[in-house]
C-alpha cells in the first residue's frame, strides 16, 4: 500500500503506539516530532518492534516553513495530529505555552493540508471537552461540550472549534476529532510505553513508579466523592486499542467520497475508580502498593466514561483489551524501563 501517513508527535506515548498500528495495517508512518517531550528510547523500541527504523523528522510543528518542506517531500495520504502539550496541571501554570504550541501547531496542519490538498485529518482531542458531565456520567458525542477546567482542555475545545470553522469554509476535507478518555498501558512487548518526563501527573504511571520505588507513596486525591467507593471514576482505555482506533479513523476518512466532519469518543464504555484501579494493579502484579488518601485535586472531574457505540457503528472499532491487560502491560514496561536506564 505504501501510503504515507504524517504522525505529528509520533515519538510520544499515543503517537508511538499508533505508528506500530499503522505499520501493522500496511501504512508508512512519517514521524514528525521535536522530541521536547520524547526520547530516543522510543525510537529504539519502535525499531525493535517494527524490525526497521521508522521515518523520523525532528521538526517543531509550529515552524510553518520547516513543515512545508515536509509536505513537499511526501504526498501524504492523511495526517494524525498528536503534537501538543498535554499536562493539565502545567497548563494552569503556563497557559501561553499551551495556547501557542497546541493551537499554532493545529493551524499549521490545516493550512498545509489546504495548500497540498491532503484530504484526511485525525485530530487528537479529549473527553476533557465535556467538562463535568451534568446528568449522565456516560457521555456520547451529542453530550453538550461544557467549558473545560484547564487551559489544556481549552486547547482541545478551541481546536475542535477551529476544525469546525475550517470545515465550513472548506467542506471537501475529511476531518475527525477523536475524543480520548484515559489512555493507559503499553505495547505488550514492553519496548515502548508511557514515558513521563519528571514526576508523573497521570494515575497509572504514578502507580507503577511507586511500586518500582521511583516514587515513595501514591496519594489518592480524595475518597469523599459521590461515587461507589468515594474515589473518582474514569474510562481507562488500553493505548493499543486507542492506537488501532486511529488507523480505523484514517481508513474511514479515506473511504469517504465527499467531505465530512465527525467527533468520536474513544473509550471502553466502562468506568473504573481510582481505588478499583489500585486493586486491579495489586492483583495483577502481586505487588502491594504504598498509598495514602489525600485531599481532592483542583479541577478533577468526579466521574466520566464513554458511550462508545458510535466508534463501533462508524469505525467498526471496539476495545479488545481489558483493564487487567493495560495494568500488566504498564507494569512490564516499568520493569523494562528500569533495565534500560
Ligand atoms: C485520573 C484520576 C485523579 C494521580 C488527564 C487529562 C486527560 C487525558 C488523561 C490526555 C483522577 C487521580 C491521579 C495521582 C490520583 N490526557 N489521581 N493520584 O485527570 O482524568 O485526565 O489525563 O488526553 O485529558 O485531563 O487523568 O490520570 O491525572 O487522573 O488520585 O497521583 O486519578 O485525581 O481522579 P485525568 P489522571
Amino acid at each position: 500500500m505504501n501510503q504515507h501517513v504524517l504522525v505529528t508527535g509520533g515519538a510520544g506515548y499515543i503517537g508511538s503506539h499508533t505508528v506500530v498500528a499503522l505499520v501493522e495495517k500496511g501504512y508508512t508512518p512519517v514521524i514528525v516530532d521535536d522530541f521536547r517531550n520524547a526520547t530516543e528510547i522510543v525510537l529504539n523500541g519502535l525499531s525493535e518492534i517494527l524490525g526497521f527504523q521508522p521515518i523520523v523528522h525532528r521538526v517543531d510543528v509550529c515552524k510553518l516553513e520547516e513543515m512545508r518542506e515536509i509536505f513537499q517531500a511526501y504526498s501524504f495520504h492523511g495526517i494524525i495530529h498528536f503534537a501538543a502539550h498535554k499536562a493539565v496541571g502545567e497548563s494552569v501554570e503556563k497557559p501561553l505555552k499551551y495556547y501557542q504550541n497546541n493551537l499554532i501547531g493545529l493551524i499549521n496542519m490545516l493550512s498545509l493540508m489546504e495548500e497540498f490538498k491532503v484530504k484526511n485529518l485525525v485530530f487528537s482531542s479529549s473527553c476533557t471537552v465535556y467538562g463535568e458531565p451534568k446528568e449522565k456520567k456516560e457521555v456520547d458525542e451529542e453530550t453538550p461540550k461544557s467549558l473545560p477546567e484547564s487551559p489544556y482542555g481549552f486547547t482541545k475545545w478551541i481546536g475542535e472549534q477551529i476544525i469546525q470553522d475550517f470545515f465550513k469554509s472548506s467542506p471537501e476535507f475529511c476531518l475527525m476529532n477523536l475524543r480520548y478518555f484515559n489512555p493507559v498501558g503499553a505495547h505488550p512487548s514492553a519496548k515502548i510505553g508511557e514515558f513521563p518526563l519528571g514526576k508523573p501527573s497521570n494515575l497509572l504511571p504514578f502507580i507503577t513508579q511507586t511500586a518500582i520505588g521511583k516514587q515513595d507513596c501514591l496519594t489518592v486525591f480524595g475518597n469523599d466523592y459521590p461515587t461507589r467507593d468515594g474515589s473518582c471514576v474514569r474510562d481507562y482505555i488500553h493505548v493499543m486499542d486507542l492506537a488501532e482506533a486511529h488507523v480505523q479513523a484514517i481508513q474511514f476518512l479515506s473511504n469517504q467520497t465527499q467531505g465530512c466532519l465527525e467527533a468520536v469518543n474513544v473509550g471502553t464504555g466502562k468506568g473504573t475508580s481510582v481505588l478499583e484501579l489500585i486493586n486491579v494493579f495489586e492483583k495483577e502484579t502481586n505487588q502491594s502498593l504504598n498509598y495514602q488518601i489525600g485531599p481532592r485535586r483542583a479541577g478533577d472531574v468526579v466521574e466520566i466514561y464513554a458511550n462508545a457505540s458510535k466508534s463501533f457503528q462508524l469505525l467498526q472499532w471496539t476495545t479488545k483489551r481489558s483493564i487487567e491487560d493495560a495494568v500488566r502491560d504498564a507494569w512490564n514496561w516499568e520493569l523494562n524501563l528500569n533495565q534500560l536506564k
